[in-house]
């Protein structure tokens, strides 16, 4: 154990190794499993009931409490202040949608919308905790593979570094697979001065590239292996439960990708109620789209569970060399969950495990017709995001979710990240719209808000309002 109020430790209970907050660490350096961020509660000042927390959003002048993470740095309380970067991440809302229940089959549901962050996604909830981290070690250059929503975030905060007073700014190096980026995404990366590597391949090659460069170069990784980063994400939670007034909702809904979000969200609610802020905990739906679904078939066709840290490595190395033989590779309209071989595999089973979860896959159908209903309630996403309600009301037509359960979605990102999938979804119809989405086996766009096309002419835009005539039109 050791003498640090923070700490890094294996989350591997039968290895349990730990290291200091002082490193930089992606893996234990004894068993290579990945590593959790603790802390002695005994000695770090945590008030004694969550409402306490509302109290400092009257002081919102000072940085740190202005931010929708750092609100919460009793519950993340690895580093100084004066470390903290910070651009204004977390003012997100948690908001109820009518149309979306109905939708889903369910009395009520509520969406937390992380693309109201600064980059548009719930990533810099997680990355003004890495880029703080970073800090903490001296870092000078730091770096992430990305489907586009992580390098967008670490590019607009190492942007952010430099203004910092007499703080170096960190360069910025972000790896991305060329063919599915987002184009809202690669302009953010591009527009912040990231250092931009267009890789031919996946995601996960990025990523296999990244962690290879990161290493002989000695660059800080910021991607959701990195433990620091899935503190941050922590604060998630923290804003769902403010905005319920404290209470535990039923349901967690979240997409699954890399699995940090999921690993995240189970570490927060074991935390809480490990120090008595709260009393229950919710249950954790994680939605994998069909076309890259690792977890979901590791979870339900192979029964793979976390089963206290002995999890059967076996079932997981024969899964993905099954995937390698046949040359299977993730392919979702989804591009940000585009993913084959999860980073957090693991803490995601130990929180299904916490939080009596489940998984489920949702195809790309079902994932721009869930989204086309979120963007009718004023909430725009990317496809990604819409798993979650997709998932949703799969859960509910099974039965797992009850129908007046009190059920919060994540949703991800912005609309604006993805804008031409959702121009092509609503404007396209028959073989153009077959055509546009021929990867992805979507065939319909049942909710589609079609733009009309009219000549520049006052009666035929009339015609097409209604038949008004000229006489009624009052100008
Ligand atoms: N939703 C969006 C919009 C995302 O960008 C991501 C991940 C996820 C969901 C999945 O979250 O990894 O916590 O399960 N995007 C990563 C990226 C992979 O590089 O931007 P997760």
């Amino acid at each position: 154990m050791s003498s640090e109020i923070a700490f890094q430790r294996c989350i591997i209970p039968a290895c349990a190794a730990t290291f200091s907050v002082g490193e930089s660490l992606t893996a234990c350096r004894q068993c290579g499993s990945l590593l959790d961020v603790v802390y002695d509660w005994a000695r770090v000042p945590v008030p004694k009931s969550l409402a306490e927390f509302e109290k400092k959003w009257a002081t919102r002048r000072n940085p740190l409490h202005f931010s929708g993470v750092w609100r919460f740095k009793e519950l993340l309380n690895f580093a100084p202040d004066e470390l903290v970067l910070t651009i204004g991440e977390g003012q997100t809302l948690l908001r109820s949608e009518p149309e979306v229940a109905r939708y889903v089959g369910l009395k009520n549901v509520h969406l937390q919308y992380e693309g109201l962050n600064p980059t548009g996604s719930f990533k810099d909830n997680g990355m003004t905790a890495g880029f703080t981290h970073a800090r903490l070690v001296g870092a000078q250059k730091v770096a992430c593979a990305s489907t586009g929503n992580t390098s967008s975030s670490l590019a607009a905060f190492a942007a952010a570094s430099a203004s910092l007073d007499g703080a170096q700014k960190l360069e910025a190096l972000v790896f991305v697979g060329s063919g599915r980026i987002a184009m809202g995404k690669l302009a953010q990366g591009l527009d912040y001065g990231a250092r931009t590597i267009q890789i031919v391949g996946h995601f996960d090659d990025a990523m296999a590239r990244v962690k290879e460069v990161s290493k002989s170069l000695g660059i800080y990784l910021l991607n959701s292996v990195n433990p620091f980063r899935l503190e941050g994400q922590k604060a998630i939670m923290f804003r769902v439960l403010e905005m319920l007034n404290w209470q535990v909702p039923d349901w967690i809904v979240v997409p699954g990708g890399n699995l940090g979000n999921s690993s995240a969200f189970g570490k927060a609610f074991c935390e809480l109620k490990e120090l008595g802020l709260i009393k229950s905990l919710p249950r954790l739906a994680v939605i994998n789209a069909a076309g890259a679904n690792t977890l979901h078939r590791l979870f339900n066709e192979r029964q793979l569970r976390w089963n206290g840290g002995q999890y059967d490595r076996a079932v997981v190395d024969a899964f993905y060399k099954e995937m390698g033989a046949e040359h299977r590779e993730a392919n979702t309209v989804a591009s940000a969950i585009e993913i084959n071989r999860p980073v957090n595999l693991t803490k995601c089973l130990r929180s299904l495990d916490w939080l009596n979860g489940v998984v489920t896959q949702v195809d790309d159908q079902e994932i721009l017709d869930a989204k086309a209903i979120v963007g009718r309630g004023g909430i725009g996403c990317e496809p990604a995001s819409a798993a979650s309600v997709a998932g949703t009301k799969k859960l509910v037509a099974a039965g797992t979710i009850g129908k007046s359960d009190r059920v919060v979605c994540i949703i991800t990102g912005h609309q604006l990240k993805a804008a031409n999938t959702t121009v092509g979804y609503h404007s396209l119809h028959g073989e153009e719209l077959e055509h546009e989405f021929r990867d992805f086996g979507v065939k319909r766009n049942p909710f589609a808000n079609k733009p009309i096309q009219v000549k520049n002419d006052l009666d035929d835009i009339l015609r097409v309002l209604g038949g008004l005539s000229h006489e009624s039109w009052d100008v």
